[in-house]
Order: C-alpha cells, then structure tokens, then sequence
C-alpha cells in the first residue's frame, strides 16, 4: 500500500529490520485512514506498556565479567556494570570466579574482572583455581585479551589491593592488554564504581560498537528482591544470651534473629552482615568535644538527617582509616599527626589502635558538621558466620559474636558492631542484615564423607549449623570437631550442643584445646599433631577438612597438617606439601578465616 510504504520510508535509521517493515506494510495494506489512526494508537500503547527499548544488544555475550568475593562486594559491582552494559547494549556473561574455567581464558576476547583481597593479600578463595592457572607452566597466549580490573581493599591492610594487583601482573605476563587503567578502590569502593562503568564501557564501545549487536527481546526476566548491603533486610533480635562465664576473658554473647524464610534463605557455610550504632557515649563526647549540635541537620547522598543519627547509624566511628587520619592531619594542622602521615606504615600502625574519638582528643581541630560528615567515611557492615542451619531454624539466625575490647591510650575501646551486639542491643529490637553467601565453605553435597572441622573461639560456629544440617540431612559421614578457646571452665562454646549430638552419635570425635588452662599452651594445631594417626587415616578415607578462626590459627593448622601427612604418610616434606595442595585443590580442605 502506498501510503504505508511511503510512512516507513520517511522514519529516519529505522529500528525494523527489513523484513519486520515487510510484514507491518503487509499488516497495514488495506486500512482506511480511521483504522490506521486507531492502530497508530494501539501500537503506541503497546510501546508504552513495554518497557522501553534497550538501544541494541548481541545475543552473544560481547564480554564476560567474572568476580571473585567473600563478602559480596565484588560481586555487587560486578552485577552493577552487567545491568549498566545491558543497558547499553551489551549482553555479558556475569560469572563467579569458581565456577569460570581458566582455561577459557584464551577464548576471550574482554574480560573485565571485580576481584577483592583478603587474608594477608590474598585473593579470594573462589580465584585460587583461576591464579593457579595464570602462575602454572602451562604456554597460553593471551594475546587477543582485552581486560580491565576493579579491585577492591582497604588500605589499612598492609598489601593493599594485592590480589587485584597480582592478577594484573600474571594477565600481562601473558600478553593480554590493559582496556583502561587498574582500579584500587578502598572502603569507599562504592564512590568509585559508577565512574568505572562508564570509562569501561566507553572503552567496550570502542572495541565493539553497539551498532554491531542485535536485539535482544525487551522485556527482562523478573527477578524477586535480593536483600544485600546496599538493600538490607529488618530482622528482630529474638533472643540474646551471654555464652561465656562473667569471668571469662572473652565476652561472647549468642543471638537469635527473626527472618521471614521466603525472604531470606541461606546454607551453612555462609555468614550475615549486619549494620550497627554506634555507641551513643561516644557521639556525646565527638559533639562536647568539636562543639557541635546533635540537632544540626547535614545532608548525606542526598538525604538530610540529623548529625546525631548520622553519626549514629551511617559513619564509621570505631575503625580508624588511614584516609581520615590523613584528612584529619590536614585539618588540625598538627606537625606530630603530619609527621605520622607522611609515613604509609606508621600510620597503619597508628590507625590499628585508635577510634575517631583518640584522634579528636589527641589532635583538636575546628570542624563545622557538614565538614564533619564529609571526613568521615560511611559505616562499613561486619560479617558473622551463620551459627545455624535453615533445615532446623527455618525463621531464625544464629550468631556467635565476641566483643572485641582493648585498652590503649587511657580508654577501654568496644569494636562498633560487636560491642553493639554484645552490650547495646536488646532482644525485640530490629537489626538491618544480608546474607553473605560463602559457597567456598560449603559442607560436601554427599552425606556420607566425614569431615573435620576445625575452630578456635567463634571460629566454632559455622561448625553448628553443619551439624544440624548433617542432622537433618540424615547424613551419615562422621564428624569430627577439633575446638579451641581459653579456659574450659569459662569459655567452651556450645558445649551442651556438642554433648548432645556425642551422645546422639551425630558427633563422632570432639579433641579440645584450651590455651591458658595450664602452663603449656595447648593449641589446636597441637592437638592434630597429637591425634596425627587418626587425622591420616580419616584423610585416607576422604574427609573433607574446615578451618574457620584466626588467620595465625589457619596458618598453623596448614603446617601442622602437612606434617602429619609427612610423618604418618611417610613422604618427604615437598611431597607433603604436594599432597595437601592436592587437597584443596579438590576442596577437601577449605578455609573461612577473619
Ligand atoms: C567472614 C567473617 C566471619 C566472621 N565471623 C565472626 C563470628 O562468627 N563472630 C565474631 O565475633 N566475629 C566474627 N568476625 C569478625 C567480625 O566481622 C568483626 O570484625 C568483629 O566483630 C569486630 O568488629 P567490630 O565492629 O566490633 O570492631 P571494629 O569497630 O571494626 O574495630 C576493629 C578495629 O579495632 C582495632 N583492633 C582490633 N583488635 C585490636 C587489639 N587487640 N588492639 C588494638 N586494636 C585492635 C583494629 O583497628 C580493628 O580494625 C567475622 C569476620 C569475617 C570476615
Ligand atoms: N584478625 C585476626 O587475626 C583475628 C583472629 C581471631 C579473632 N579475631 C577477633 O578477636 C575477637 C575475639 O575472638 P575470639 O575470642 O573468638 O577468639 P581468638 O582471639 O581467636 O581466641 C580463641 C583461641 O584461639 C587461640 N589462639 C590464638 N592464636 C592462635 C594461633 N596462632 N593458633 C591457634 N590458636 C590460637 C587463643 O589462645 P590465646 O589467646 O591463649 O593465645 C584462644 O584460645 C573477635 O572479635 C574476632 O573478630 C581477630
Ligand atoms: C579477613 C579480611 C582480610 C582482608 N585483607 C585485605 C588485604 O590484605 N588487603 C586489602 O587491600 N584488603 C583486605 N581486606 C578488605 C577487603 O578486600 C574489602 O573489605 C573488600 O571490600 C571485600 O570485598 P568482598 O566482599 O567482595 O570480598 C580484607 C578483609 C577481610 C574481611
């Protein structure tokens, strides 16, 4: 039909291929100038009620974004630049560290990586296979591969953004090419992502122009709410109670929190982050000392609140970040202070033991309230390992915290979130919490492998909901807890659980080490060596091992390890060493250490 043909040939670059104008000028042959107008309408109420159309997209992944976590962070912003690429155009293929194959490296031609440090400038557990792969013997070019890295740390550790660093170094080794420049982003990681979205995908656009995808259907799939940090959810404290004696030298309280089990689920092996306030003394003392009004009102990403509430639920006041000492160094004008600054390690170290609030004592200086909030970084939120199992609690979640206290420079300083945990919070208050999903320690899929778990002091925790769930799993592999802490007397956590589940025959072994029961410090390092046999034998048949506690513990624990497996194995050390590496390369030996 004329008309119609002429209508389509006027729209300038038309988002019809040519055989969709085909079939509309088919449609359209034989309308009368009333029912076209009606069908103008109708199509442009279809177009309203379907969302709008994405530019252009390939059906073919242009670029995979892989990120490597442990508390979800990284994994946030790797979903933020695939919907923003999306948006673009650009379909991704968004995976995990763990569940990417290194050796589809050489296949890609963008890779865009969101990597975190943990440990002493680890990466994270989840890349190990991905690192093994790029420092191996093995000759793959990476020649074709473009790539760019988002890392993040903090720069309170001593190796900052290391892993993403490494990684750098072993992608160029291998020839590949830097898209855009390396981002080491610290705790305020999230001021830095939506920048990097854009100048990455400037970059993409270069290598690919959108024009050159195709289109993909409009309509996203529906996705439920997923509560993270940047959504968390509500829950209640149910129950609070303290779990160690008055006289013990930890204070380590157990918390019951009500979830809606629709909207929260979760395995063991995973841990909660939580959102906290901080200590209301301490907000007194930072409002008498800098001369301000709780009242004031300061604005904040936007919002206006209070300076009483922001500082009370929004800033990090309890761990002192170098950044704002240096900031701080500017403000007071202090030649001891600037001294400090100027030295990258001195200040870790004078950071490592100071609040907000020693600083402000020690070094005054003039700060108006919204100076104040500016300084100030944003509340970071604590992780906790989950001490319960879904299977058994459906609608709750258990922790184990412990308050982290020490006295230096003339006070008694309470870490922020435990000390609100385990001194402030009261049972039917709310808390704002996530999951935090550890799928690297994660209990095997088959029941009938025994495992081993070792913990010191709240490292025991993850260890009670893997025993409820092996309980209500019916599983039947042996279990056998290996658990550390001070004093039996004071401070043998959830003991009456693991008597229980002894005499149930659900707990096979339990060794205990305390450390300051008698002269000789007996650690749990010392009690594998001296159950060393029996740890041999129960690798032999296929146990699967956990470590979950301090990082030295972890460390010790792996060297006292491969020495069983030297002494009782009867190799030598290197093949020892071999033999454990082999272990968690098949992930029968995982770690959650903090
Ligand atoms: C995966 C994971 C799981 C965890 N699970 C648990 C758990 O189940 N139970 C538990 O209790 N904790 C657990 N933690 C630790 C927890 O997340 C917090 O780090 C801990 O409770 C301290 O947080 P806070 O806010 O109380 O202290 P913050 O306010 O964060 O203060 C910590 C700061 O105090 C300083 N500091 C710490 N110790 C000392 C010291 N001895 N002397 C001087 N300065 C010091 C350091 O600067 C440190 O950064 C876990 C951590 C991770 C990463
Ligand atoms: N950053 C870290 O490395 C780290 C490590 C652990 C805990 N924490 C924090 O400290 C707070 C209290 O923790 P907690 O009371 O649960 O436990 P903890 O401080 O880890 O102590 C638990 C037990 O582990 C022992 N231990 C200490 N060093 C060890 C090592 N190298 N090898 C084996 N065992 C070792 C302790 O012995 P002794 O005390 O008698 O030596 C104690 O018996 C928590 O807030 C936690 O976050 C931090
Ligand atoms: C136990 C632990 C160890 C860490 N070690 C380092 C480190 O060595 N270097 C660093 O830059 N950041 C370190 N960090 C900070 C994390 O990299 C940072 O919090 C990051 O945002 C975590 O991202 P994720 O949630 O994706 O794992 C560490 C954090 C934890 C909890």
């Amino acid at each position: 039909m004329q008309i119609a043909a002429e209508t389509v040939a006027i729209i300038p670059a038309s988002p019809l291929s040519g055989l969709q104008i085909s079939r509309l000028q088919q449609a359209l042959e034989g309308l009368t100038p009333d029912q076209l107008n009606w069908a103008s309408g109708y199509l442009a109420g279809q177009g309203a009620v379907l969302p709008a159309a994405q530019p252009v997209a390939n059906d073919s992944p242009v670029m995979t974004i892989l990120y490597a976590t442990h508390g979800g962070n990284a994994r946030n912003v790797a979903e933020a630049l695939a919907a923003k690429a999306r948006n673009h155009g650009y379909t991704s293929r968004l995976v995990s560290a763990e569940a990417y194959r290194p050796r589809d490296l050489s296949k890609e031609r963008l890779l865009i990586v969101v990597i975190s440090t943990q440990g002493e400038g680890e990466p994270p557990e989840s890349a190990r296979e991905l690192f093994k792969f790029l420092k191996g013997k093995n000759t793959t070019s990476l020649a074709d591969l473009q790539y760019a890295i988002f890392g993040l740390g903090d720069s309170s550790y001593e190796f900052f953004c290391q892993a993403a660093k490494d990684l750098e170094h072993l992608l160029q080794a291998r020839n590949a090419r830097n898209l855009v420049a390396r981002v080491d982003a610290d705790v305020d990681f999230e001021t830095r992502t939506s920048e990097w979205n854009q100048v990455v995908l400037k970059e993409v656009e270069q290598v690919i122009p959108t024009d050159q995808a195709r289109i993909i259907p409009l309509q996203q799939p529906h996705t439920s709410v997923r509560y993270d940090r940047n959504h968390p959810y509500q829950s209640a404290v149910l129950e609070k109670r303290r779990i160690t004696t008055e006289d013990a030298v930890s204070e380590i309280d157990h918390l019951v929190l009500e979830i809606d089990p629709d909207a929260i689920r979760y395995q063991p092996g995973d841990a909660l982050g939580l959102f906290f306030r901080n200590d209301p003394e301490q907000i007194d003392e930072i409002l008498s000392r800098t001369g301000l009004s709780g009242e004031t009102d300061v604005s904040l990403q936007g919002e206006t609140l209070s300076l009483s509430k922001v500082l009370s639920e929004r800033l990090e006041l309890t761990q002192l970040h170098p950044a704002v000492a240096s900031a701080w160094a500017s403000l007071s004008d202090n030649p001891e202070l600037i001294a400090i600054n100027k030295d990258k390690n001195k200040l870790r170290h004078f950071c490592h033991e100071r609040q907000f609030i020693d600083l402000l004592t020690a070094y005054p200086a003039d700060v108006d309230a919204e100076g104040l909030v500016n300084l100030l970084h944003r509340q970071q939120p604590r992780l906790y390992s989950i001490a319960s199992s879904q299977s058994t609690y459906e609608d709750e979640i258990h922790l184990t915290v412990s308050a982290l206290q020490y006295k230096a420079h003339g006070r008694q300083h309470l870490g922020g979130a435990s000390g609100y945990l385990t001194r402030r919070i009261d049972e039917g208050d709310s808390l704002d919490i996530y999951v935090a999903e550890n799928t690297n320690f994660r209990l095997p899929t088959d029941g009938n492998i025994p495992i081993i778990m070792i913990g010191t002091g709240t490292g025991v925790a993850p260890y009670r909901a893997f025993l409820q769930a092996r309980e209500s799993q019916g599983s039947t592999g042996q279990n056998w807890l290996v658990f550390g802490n001070r004093h039996f007397h004071h401070d043998f956590l959830y003991q009456t659980d693991w008597l229980t589940y002894r005499k149930a025959g659900l707990l096979d072994r339990i060794s205990v080490a305390f450390s300051r029961d008698d002269a000789n410090r007996a650690y749990v390092q010392n009690r594998l060596s001296d159950e060393g046999v029996e740890i041999y034998r129960w690798l032999q048949e296929g146990a699967h091992l956990y470590v979950c506690g301090g990082l030295n513990m972890e460390k010790a624990v792996s060297q006292s390890l491969k020495e069983i497996i030297r002494l009782h194995g009867r190799v030598d050390e290197e093949s020892a060493a071999e033999q454990f590496e082999s272990l968690r390369t098949q992930g029968r030996y995982l770690r959650d250490v903090y």
